[in-house]
């Protein structure tokens, strides 16, 4: 027995997983110190690291307890390295011992409609894609706030919707399932330590009554100066965060073949009305 019996026993009832999970605390300071990490060790995880995580994401809000979301946990080394390639070729998805895919789930929601004998129309509209989506980022964000409790590190990895379909393959996702994006989890390399990164100030993000777009300049103008400062800190010259945004969003091409995603998501089987 430890602290989170009680509370493992509420969330799954006789189904509790019974490996001894941390209990984490002192949370507000855990999410200030969050770095993505992308130097790790190889070593192995603890036992029971995978049922801890998955029970921080099932723990989390789920939009009307629908659950869409699913995880795929990779630790096959050859698996990971196709992986990598396909997320864009980086190296912490190969050499990370654990390689979680988070997926929006419509395909558990479609076959318990359909044993129903319902065509579950609904599963064909825009809005239960974004629950899956939510439901996956809440989930995923979850399991990464528990791993870093427990000394362990995380980095999301966007690059999984690449090129969607081949992933789907690799993974062997039926139709109606999506991978959102993937996490690399292990311990950080201390020879080569992440930093936190500086985010804008609260003055662009934060609006109190109404949103003014308008009085952000200030503190992005401000927020550049930050990150200057940040990479030289790094001995790395990068052009300032406005002009990396801008980059980033000026073109189709610049999205790394994820301007293809509406067809993608159309192949997977999510008509998307
Ligand atoms: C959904 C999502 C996708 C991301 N994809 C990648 C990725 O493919 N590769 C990578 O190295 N970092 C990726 N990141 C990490 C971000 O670059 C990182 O969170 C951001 O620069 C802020 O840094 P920090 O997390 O260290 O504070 C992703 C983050 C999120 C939330």
């Amino acid at each position: 027995m430890n602290s989170l019996s009680g509370p493992l026993a509420e969330r799954y009832g006789d189904q509790a997983p019974s490996a001894s999970l941390p209990d984490p605390s002192a949370i507000l300071s855990l999410l200030l110190a969050h770095r993505s990490v992308r130097s790790y060790l190889p070593d192995a995880l603890p036992a029971g690291t995978l049922e801890a995580l998955v029970a921080a994401a099932q723990s989390a809000s789920t939009s009307s307890n629908l659950q869409a979301w699913s995880v795929v946990a990779v630790e096959d080394p050859e698996r990971r390295a196709r992986l990598a390639v396909l997320a864009g070729n980086q190296a912490h998805v190969r050499n990370a011992p654990l390689f979680l895919v988070w997926l929006a789930d419509l395909a558990r929601l479609e076959e318990i409609t359909r044993s129903q004998g319902q065509t579950a129309e609904g599963l064909d509209y825009l809005e239960l894609l974004v629950v899956g989506v939510v439901d996956a980022a809440l989930a995923a964000q979850n399991a990464a706030v528990a791993l870093e409790s427990m000394g362990l590190a995380t980095v999301y990895i966007g690059g999984i919707r690449n090129h969607p379909e081949a992933v789907a393959a690799e993974l062997g996702l039926p139709p109606a399932t999506f991978a959102v994006f993937g996490m690399c989890v292990g311990y950080e390399d201390p020879a080569r330590p992440a930093q936190i990164k500086p985010r804008l100030p609260q003055a662009a993000v934060l609006h109190r009554e109404q949103y003014s777009l308008a009085a952000q300049a200030p503190a992005i103008l401000d927020y550049d100066r930050v990150m200057s400062q940040f990479y030289a800190g790094q001995g790395m010259k990068q052009p300032d965060w406005t002009r990396t945004v801008a980059q980033r969003v000026a073109s189709a091409s610049a999205l790394s073949g994820r301007d293809r995603l509406a067809e993608a998501l159309h192949n997977l089987g999510f008509k998307i009305r």
